[in-house]
């Protein structure tokens, strides 16, 4: 296999979709002997990585996704990269994977971010960098047990929506498969939770549905979150309501919104949500760092199909949710402080 490494001048940045391609630079640090390489960037996409590596059997594995936004003025800025390094060490306690230095990997995304500068989407396309950091055991073994040593990589990527449509509703359907445990690995951002989902999501999309609506893997009967992306619903008395569920990935974006929401009118609320209840949800939407906000137009339970909003709308606090996170996340507008970095 040889590299095809992409261009600035191949994107049609208001097209571009959620996809990898290969850009100049990478950074890459290795952890031997209980400790972390200096580490740096690195021009080669393609690593060479033992037969027996830990990660190709036994799946320790983990990962973080966040975005560079290219501002009006030119510059580039972070959404709260912090909250990622602090989420990907804890995930990495769970897989029992050393830690990475908060410091060096804001400073490493900043490097990753100004190396590839010229595939930083512009202003006003909606178009961003999404970095990918993930860290994976690279010790060979056949026996089950954790690895010794470790390969740390942070690549960028230019994407538009994660789901078809962007801003524009999709319908969901719950499904009887489950992507985590209850006391699993579902608040750790692991590759094993993502490959749980991939033949659900499969059967959702051929169904004709952007995604599956997992519901709590101990009862299946209260909501838990996508594939991709937490999930929120909006009551008719004002309440901006997201899953409270120990096998859920807690979101940054979740708990941007959280934060936010009271701006709007809205009461902040981490709760169960009971399947049964969902009619009470004026709006309904996924968030996450891909799925920034993506209205949920109808969720199909147990073949009955339940409207929110409207199948092609949509509905105002999800516009205005959406208007005022991208709008902090792009440099328009002020945010709580320390959510941006500039670059
Ligand atoms: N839930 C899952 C399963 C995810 O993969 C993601 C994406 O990162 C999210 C939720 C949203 O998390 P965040 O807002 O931190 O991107
Ligand atoms: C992200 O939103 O960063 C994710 O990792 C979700 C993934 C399904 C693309």
């Amino acid at each position: 296999m040889s590299e095809t490494k992409a261009k600035p001048e191949d994107f049609d940045w208001e097209n571009i979709g959620f996809s990898y391609h290969d850009l100049p630079y990478r950074y890459r640090a290795y952890y031997k002997d209980g400790q972390w390489s200096e580490g740096g960037l690195e021009e080669s996409s393609f690593m060479s990585v033992s037969e027996g590596a830990q990660v190709f059997h036994y799946g320790q594995e983990v990962f973080e996704g966040l975005k560079a936004y290219r501002r009006k003025d030119g510059g580039v800025n972070l959404f709260r990269p912090d909250m990622n390094i602090k989420r990907m060490n804890k995930s990495a306690a769970r897989l029992v994977m050393p830690e990475f230095p908060e410091d060096k990997f804001i400073e490493a995304c900043r490097a990753v971010v100004k190396a590839n500068q010229d595939f930083v989407p512009p202003y006003g396309t909606g178009a961003t960098l999404y970095l990918r950091p993930f860290m994976f055991g690279t010790t060979p073994m056949v026996g089950v047990k954790p690895a010794d040593d470790f390969t740390l990589v942070i690549f960028a990527t230019p994407v538009g929506a994660y789901y078809k449509g962007g801003l524009a509703p999709t319908a969901y359907e719950t499904g009887a498969y489950d992507r985590a445990a209850h006391a699993g690995t579902g608040q750790a951002k692991t590759s094993g939770n993502y490959a749980a989902s991939l033949l659900p999501g499969q059967n959702a999309h051929k169904a004709g549905f952007s995604d599956v609506v997992y519901l709590d893997p101990r009862l299946h009967e209260n909501i838990e979150e996508l594939g991709g992306a937490n999930f929120f619903g909006i009551t008719a008395d004002g309440k901006f309501q997201t899953p409270k569920s120990p096998s859920i990935l807690p979101s940054i974006t979740k708990k941007s919104l959280l934060a936010l929401a009271p701006e709007f009118g809205l009461e902040p609320e981490e709760t169960v949500i009971p399947v049964a209840d969902i009619d009470k949800f004026t709006e309904v939407g996924a968030m996450g760092t891909a799925a920034v906000i993506s209205p949920v137009g109808s969720i199909t339970h147990n073949g009955k199909k339940h409207v929110f909003f409207s199948e092609t709308e949509v509905g105002p606090y999800t516009r205005k949710l959406y208007n005022r996170l991208t709008a902090i996340q792009f440099g328009d507008e002020k945010g709580p402080d320390g959510w941006v970095y500039d670059v």
